[in-house]
């Protein structure tokens, strides 16, 4: 065992307190009455990124601070290496639905249960342990590291991409990793070859002036509600595919090695079916499951809100309705065009007496990885280490928008190494994170700089 594994190992319980402080700041990004937890958030980060022995800073944003962390001293013609988190985390909400409270970590079979402990707390906390492991054990590492934590991605990130661009220098790196998604199943480690990208919107949809008695005015005003629900069910047609015309024209199928590589893979249905309460049914007909999930579009709404939805009847027609509409894209697609294609289809679609707007909320780009190079084979190998088989690789339905602007910034390739496990409820209700994914997930990128000092020969 390395004095590094050594270490981590030593010091596991000093590190699982320190994560279950973390995990107690509420740092929802979304709520600003939140908004001293993000800086109290950041303000941790920063401080355990300065006790890993990095040298770390705090930079204000419009909306919620970046943490930069970094270390430099790696030999002449070392490479850097990019460690992209975030300390921001979903709203708790239904609380009711939480076994334990979201903001006090809980321990029960095996799983830390609190909001963000998968996504991504724990994930990026795993990278500033790997780094104090190394940096108390050795004093040096084999590459030049730099950890960028933002506190928005769960709004969309829209104050990175300007601050990474102002700071081209602090961040130049030659690849970006990121731990923020999830192994394929459970002793199944697995490396990203796609996220799908997001655009995000709300349709507006208004009618009368005011809400209306609905007999003194039903059947003779256009009702935004109705309207609204078959546009909204129209968005797709009867074998799943979404009814919006040109949308699949930039649709690109996946590529030959990919799509034989999902075709490899297991699909368990049945447990599918146990963690959703659902079967694996829905979109495309003509497709299977994981090629649904991972290279093809999708259109969801997820949000409505119309009328009346309290308690008992009030006859009363809307004067107004919005849908909450969220895309996942694949290659080719990007967020304008699909925002050009709604706003086109809308207008066609648009009954007398309703307009439509819509509203963008967010977006961001799919990406697609490149399979090679040595900090991919080190990181196959690090997996393989500390999990006893190789990764799979696979794709992911969720989205991580700022990774294809970081690339495209930072002129780097991206690493998506993940450690939550299926079913860890991200975003809902009981979010855990395995212990046992926390031990590895530290032995991993422990092993990974090992392994990037013998691929880079800079040891
Ligand atoms: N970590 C997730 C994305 C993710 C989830 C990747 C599961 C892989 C597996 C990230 O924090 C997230 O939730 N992204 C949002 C997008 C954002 C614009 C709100 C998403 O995918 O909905
Ligand atoms: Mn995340
Ligand atoms: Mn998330």
């Amino acid at each position: 065992m390395s004095d590094a594994i050594a270490f981590a190992r030593a010091h596991r319980g000093r590190f699982r307190q320190e994560l279950d402080d973390f995990l107690r700041i509420p740092s929802v990004s979304a709520r600003s009455e939140h908004n001293a937890d993000l800086r109290r958030a950041a303000e941790w980060v920063r401080s355990s990124m300065t006790a890993a022995g990095l040298s770390a800073r705090i930079f204000p944003t419009e909306g919620h601070p970046v943490v930069v962390g970094e270390w430099k001293q790696a030999a002449a013609g070392a490479p850097t290496i990019l460690v992209y988190g975030h300390y921001d985390v979903q709203p708790p909400e239904p609380l009711e639905l939480w076994d334990s409270p979201p903001f006090e970590p809980d321990i029960r079979d095996g799983r830390i249960y609190a909001r963000g402990s998968a996504d991504d707390k724990g994930q990026l906390f795993l990278h500033i342990k790997a780094l104090e492991a190394h940096l108390a054990t050795r004093g040096s590492l084999p590459v030049n590291v730099i950890v960028l934590a933002e506190g928005e991605e769960e709004v969309g990130s829209p104050n990175l991409a300007p601050f990474v661009q102002n700071h081209l220098d602090l961040l130049a790196a030659d690849t970006v990793v990121i731990s923020d998604s999830a192994m394929f199943a459970p002793g199944q480690p697995s490396l990203l070859f796609s996220l799908r990208g997001m655009a995000y919107f709300e349709i507006h949809a208004t009618g009368p002036s005011t809400d209306l008695h609905s007999g003194g005015y039903g059947g003779a005003v256009a009702n935004p509600a109705n309207a609204l629900a078959r546009i909204v069910g129209d968005l797709h047609d009867a074998e799943g595919r979404i009814a919006i015309p040109g949308f699949y024209d930039d649709v690109a199928p996946p590529p030959p090695d990919i799509l034989s590589r999902i075709r490899a893979l297991p699909f368990d249905a049945e447990a599918w079916t146990l963690e959703t309460g659902v079967p694996p049914v829905g979109g495309e007909d003509a497709y299977s499951p994981l090629e649904r999930l991972w290279t093809r579009p999708t259109c969801d709404v997820n949000g409505f809100l119309s009328g009346y939805t309290g308690e008992g009847a009030k006859t009363v027609l809307p004067a107004k309705a919005v849908a909450k509409v969220s895309f996942r894209l694949v290659p080719n697609q990007t967020p304008e065009r699909v925002r050009e294609l709604t706003e086109r289809h809308l207008e066609r679609v648009a009954p007398p007496g309703i307009s439509l707007e819509l509203v963008e909320l967010h977006g961001g780009r799919p990406w697609q990885a490149r399979l090679e190079g040595p900090v991919f084979e080190a990181a196959a190998r690090a997996l393989e280490r500390s999990f006893a088989t190789r990764p799979v690789l696979t794709g992911e339905g969720g989205s991580i928008p700022i990774v294809v602007e970081l690339e495209e910034m930072l002129g780097a390739n991206s690493l998506l190494i993940g450690f939550a496990l299926p079913g860890a409820n991200m975003h809902a209700p009981n979010e855990w994170f395995a212990v046992d994914s926390f031990e590895r997930g530290i032995d991993t990128l422990i092993h990974l700089y090992d392994e990037l000092a013998a691929g880079t020969g800079n040891g």
